[in-house]
């Protein structure tokens, strides 16, 4: 009992300690400093293990003499405007202080380890227009009205923290925001439908939360708006009209949610939209013709719906187009030779389809750099010519992945040609023959799966060519004879 009465006594002193000091400070020139008090006020609140903080001094009688780290000022004023404190390594809670702060314009606290919740007067700055909060570990609901007078805000993350519960819907009265960023939380409930009123608004980012419920109607009014992620939330139903309104739309990301129903066809007038994300959600249907309006998409990717069916030869209209996943659906038909006109595509997923036919020529085009093709078993199954053709020289290729089909044949010594493969997968075929000796061309190669095949004949002994080879499988085929000694000079191979 004696100690913690001590203790006490000790605390008290402490504070009042402070309290006077403070006090004095403000007595001695009560106007100017409210940002002298205020920002000492903040730094008694906090820990600054590594004294990033040393420089505010309580016996300055103002914050804006220049020796004050992460602070600016108004130069004519003399009144604090801007308080940087990115990546300073504070800890512990953000306190009342800043409300004293009435002329702060930007407030950044991003990047620390701060802790507790948030008032709900912190954003009532008159003059605020930036505030950004993001990468601590902040927690607790957002009052409702938070952002009840955000006139002159620009521009808000709470990004990266540990908030929870919904989503203020006074956001909505934040008529000048352009750029939204409450990404990687816990926030639960819908997306305030409020925000589609925001026409300033032209970055969105409310993925990686536990938002549910539609997508609320009425997004065409943000005329300005160029990225919207809502991805890794449990949001469901349809995508509704009015996106397409949206003509400055650059990238548009609803990956990993519950969203169902087929795309909505205003899409097709988001004529500058870069980024198509819709991986893994319930979507359905076939993938509409005029998907190849989208003239500008570069990545679309629909992996892990329902769609099926073909994919529309209209995709041969997308020559900027990078990468196409469309990995995990139903799928039926081959890909169109409409598709050689997709100069610029490096990466190609079609894997975990029922896609049967020869695949396209095309695939060994110059400047792919990945296809994955594994796991397509429909009846008649894929048929590939890189078995037969005499010349492969895909030099662009470091990743092929024809495992888990029908493909039947000799691996033939053209594979050589593919100089820059760095993952061979084939295993699960039902290829036979020999492994050709021209596998030692493959500099690259660090990964080749040939498992479960019809292979027969010995391990070439050139195989220790491919001197970058970390993982070797052969099982499963009807190989003879030794482990070549000369593969000791794969000095990095772990699994065999
Ligand atoms: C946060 O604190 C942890 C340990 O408490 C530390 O390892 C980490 O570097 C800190 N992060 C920042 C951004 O200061
Ligand atoms: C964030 O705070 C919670 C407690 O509020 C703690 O359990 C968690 O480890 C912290 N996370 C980080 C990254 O510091
Ligand atoms: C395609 O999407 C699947 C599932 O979403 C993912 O696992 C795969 O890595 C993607 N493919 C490429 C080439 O990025
Ligand atoms: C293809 O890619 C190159 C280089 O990234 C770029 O300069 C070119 O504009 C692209 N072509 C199209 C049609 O987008
Ligand atoms: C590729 O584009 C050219 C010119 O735009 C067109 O004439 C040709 O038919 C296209 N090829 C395919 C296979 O669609
Ligand atoms: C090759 O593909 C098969 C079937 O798709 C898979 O099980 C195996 O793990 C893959 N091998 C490697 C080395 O990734
Ligand atoms: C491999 O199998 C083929 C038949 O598929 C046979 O003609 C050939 O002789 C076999 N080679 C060896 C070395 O066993
Ligand atoms: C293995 O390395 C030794 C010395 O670096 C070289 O003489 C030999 O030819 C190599 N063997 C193969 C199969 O590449």
């Amino acid at each position: 009992m004696p100690a913690v009465s001590n203790m006490r006594v000790v605390l008290c002193c402490c504070f009042f300690f402070f309290f006077f000091s403070v006090a004095s400070v403000a007595a001695v020139n009560p106007s100017l400093n409210d940002d002298v008090l205020g920002l000492i006020v903040f730094k008694a609140d906090i820990q600054d293990p590594k004294g990033k903080l040393s420089s505010w001094n309580e016996d300055d009688d103002n914050a804006c003499g220049g020796g004050w780290v992460g602070v600016r000022c108004n130069p004519r004023s003399n009144r604090v405007v801007e308080l940087n404190l990115d990546g300073f390594s504070l800890s512990g809670k953000i306190g009342r202080g800043l409300l004293r702060l009435q002329f702060l314009r930007k407030l950044s606290l991003a990047n620390n380890n701060l802790t507790g919740g948030i008032s709900a007067n912190i954003a009532h700055f008159e003059n605020l227009r930036v505030i950004d909060l993001s990468g601590n570990n902040l927690s607790g609901e957002l009052p409702d009205d938070l952002f009840r007078q955000c006139g002159s805000l620009r521009a808000v993350s709470f990004a990266r923290n540990s908030f929870s519960g919904k989503l203020p819907s006074s956001l909505g009265s934040c008529s000048a925001v352009v750029s939204i960023d409450m990404s990687s939380n816990q926030f639960s409930g819908s997306v305030p439908a409020g925000v589609w009123s925001l026409s300033a608004l032209r970055y969105i980012d409310l993925s990686g939360n536990l938002l549910e419920g539609e997508i609320p109607k009425g997004v065409d009014a943000l005329k300005n708006l160029r990225s919207i992620s809502l991805s890794n939330n449990q949001i469901s139903g349809k995508i509704p009209d009015g996106f397409g309104s949206c003509s400055l739309l650059r990238s548009v990301d609803f990956g990993e949610n519950l969203l169902s129903g087929n795309l909505p066809e205003d899409l097709k007038e988001l004529k500058l939209c870069s980024y198509l994300g819709l991986r893994g959600n319930a979507l359905s249907g076939e993938v509409p013709e005029w998907i190849g309006e989208m003239r500008s998409l570069e990545t679309l990717d629909l992996s892990r719906n329902r769609f099926s069916r073909q994919v529309p030869s209209s995709i041969g209209a997308l020559q900027s187009l990078k990468m196409l996943n469309l990995s995990g659906n139903g799928f039926t038909d081959n890909l169109p030779e409409s598709m050689s006109n997709c100069t610029n595509l490096s990466a190609l997923d079609v894997s975990h389809n029922s896609m049967s036919g020869a695949l396209p020529s095309w695939i060994f085009k110059p400047d792919l750099e990945k296809v994955l093709v594994s796991e397509n078993k429909a009846r008649g199954g894929l048929k590939t010519p890189l078995f037969s053709l005499d010349e492969v020289a895909v030099q662009s290729l470091q990743v092929l992945d024809f495992s888990d089909n029908t493909f039947s044949g000799e691996i033939t010594s053209a594979i050589g040609g593919l100089s820059s493969l760095q993952f061979l997968n084939l295993s699960q075929n039902s290829l036979r023959g020999p492994i050709p000796a021209a596998i030692s061309e493959l500099k690259m190669l660090s990964i080749i799966d040939l498992s479960g095949n019809h292979l027969n004949g010995s391990i070439p002994w050139e195989i220790a060519g491919a001197m970058s080879l970390k993982e070797l499988r052969l099982e499963k085929n009807f190989l003879v004879g030794k482990i070549p000694t000369s593969i000791e000079n794969c000095s990095s191979l772990s699994t065999l």
